[in-house]
């Protein structure tokens, strides 16, 4: 890349044509914290990409850039049809780049931006697909860390029955990796604090009931419409997160099955042990009737302190929401 021109100059038209790697740029997808994703074609297999550019300042720091390769890696080494493929993690003059499969769609922060809350049974069957991305993870011995709405794609499904496809992506480019460096100043380059777990913040060693706890809190606010907890200020939410009681999401949204009060609660716990030891099994708790939509397989539910589950219709029929109809 030639200088005076960065992918963070702020003005994303500047990279439009130019090429990257192996990589021609397109236009610009989106930004976060600390990196610019573009639309791209690659060059030599002749197809579009999304390229995720990181930050400089990213680059320089040696202990993040080891991370990133291995993660990026790791992540790649996953075949799983609900995680973003990994085509290629690589540094071209002084700039870290994935490329990576372009989901075209929408991702979830985008989606619950527009439409607000999404029907139980649309959140429960998204929230299935990212828990089978990070049981799968977590079973090749890699934690997300970073799971929130904006690290989830929303692409169109194959037909009624799965009107959507789900992926999960950013492995490895986690608050935790930016922690270990020393990017801690809250705000510089850490993203959203509404989806860290208690054992994140407070710096204990974390396993995939971290990702059981981000995931709780983004099924949770695809369901009542703002995360577990809202503050106005980070330290107050960070101090919430380690230390307040989620507000029960019946609260949040009445209507919603009291059930699921207590499946928020344990997947929320402060303590890993308390949560649910896979995201699976939170998810599997979340349905409303039992061998219902995705987990046919799985055992009536077992609702501790609830009545058994009644062969009654699905609980949380909803008028206002299109159900999957003819059409
Ligand atoms: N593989 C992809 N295909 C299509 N869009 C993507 C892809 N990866 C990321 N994006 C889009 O780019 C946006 C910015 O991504 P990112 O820099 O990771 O920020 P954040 O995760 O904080 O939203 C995402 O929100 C998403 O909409
Ligand atoms: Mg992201």
């Amino acid at each position: 890349m030639t200088h005076g021109t960065t992918p963070f100059s702020g003005r994303p038209s500047e990279l439009v044509g130019r090429r990257i790697a192996g990589y021609r740029i397109e236009s610009e997808i989106g930004r976060g914290g600390m990196a610019v994703v573009y639309r791209a074609h690659d060059l030599r297999l002749d197809r579009t990409v999304a390229l995720k550019l990181l930050a400089p300042e990213l680059a320089r720091n040696d202990v993040f850039r080891k991370r990133f390769t291995h993660e990026s890696r790791v992540a790649a080494a996953i075949d799983h049809p609900h995680i973003v493929p990994v085509f290629e993690a690589d540094e071209t003059d002084g700039v870290l780049y994935i490329a990576m499969r372009y989901v075209d769609g929408s991702d979830l922060r985008h989606l619950l931006d527009r439409e607000g809350p999404l029907p139980p049974a649309t959140a429960v069957r998204i929230a299935a697909q990212v828990a089978s991305a990070l049981d799968a993870a977590h079973e090749n011995g890699l934690v997300h860390r970073d799971v929130k709405p904006g690290n989830v794609l929303v692409a169109r499904g194959t037909d009624s029955d799965h009107p959507e496809h789900v992926y999960l992506t950013d492995f490895g480019l986690t608050k935790k990796s930016l922690s270990l460096t020393g990017f801690t100043s809250v705000g510089q380059f850490v993203g959203t604090l509404d989806y860290v777990a208690p054992e994140q913040i407070s710096g204990q060693p974390v396993d995939g009931r971290c990702d059981v706890y981000g995931l709780a809190c983004v099924v949770y606010e695809c369901l009542a419409g703002r995360p577990p907890f809202l503050r106005d200020d980070d330290v107050a939410l960070l101090w919430a997160h380690q230390n307040a009681d989620p507000p029960p999401l019946t609260e949040a949204r009445p209507g919603l099955p009291p059930y699921m009060d207590a499946v928020f609660a344990r997947a929320l716990a402060k303590s890993p042990e308390e949560r649910h030891p896979t995201c699976g099994a939170f998810v599997a708790e979340l349905r409303p009737t039992p061998g219902g939509g995705l987990g046919s397989a799985h055992p009536p539910t077992e609702l501790a302190g609830t009545p058994a589950l009644a062969p009654q219709p699905p609980r949380w029929a909803e008028p206002v929401f299109h159900p999957p109809g003819p059409g």
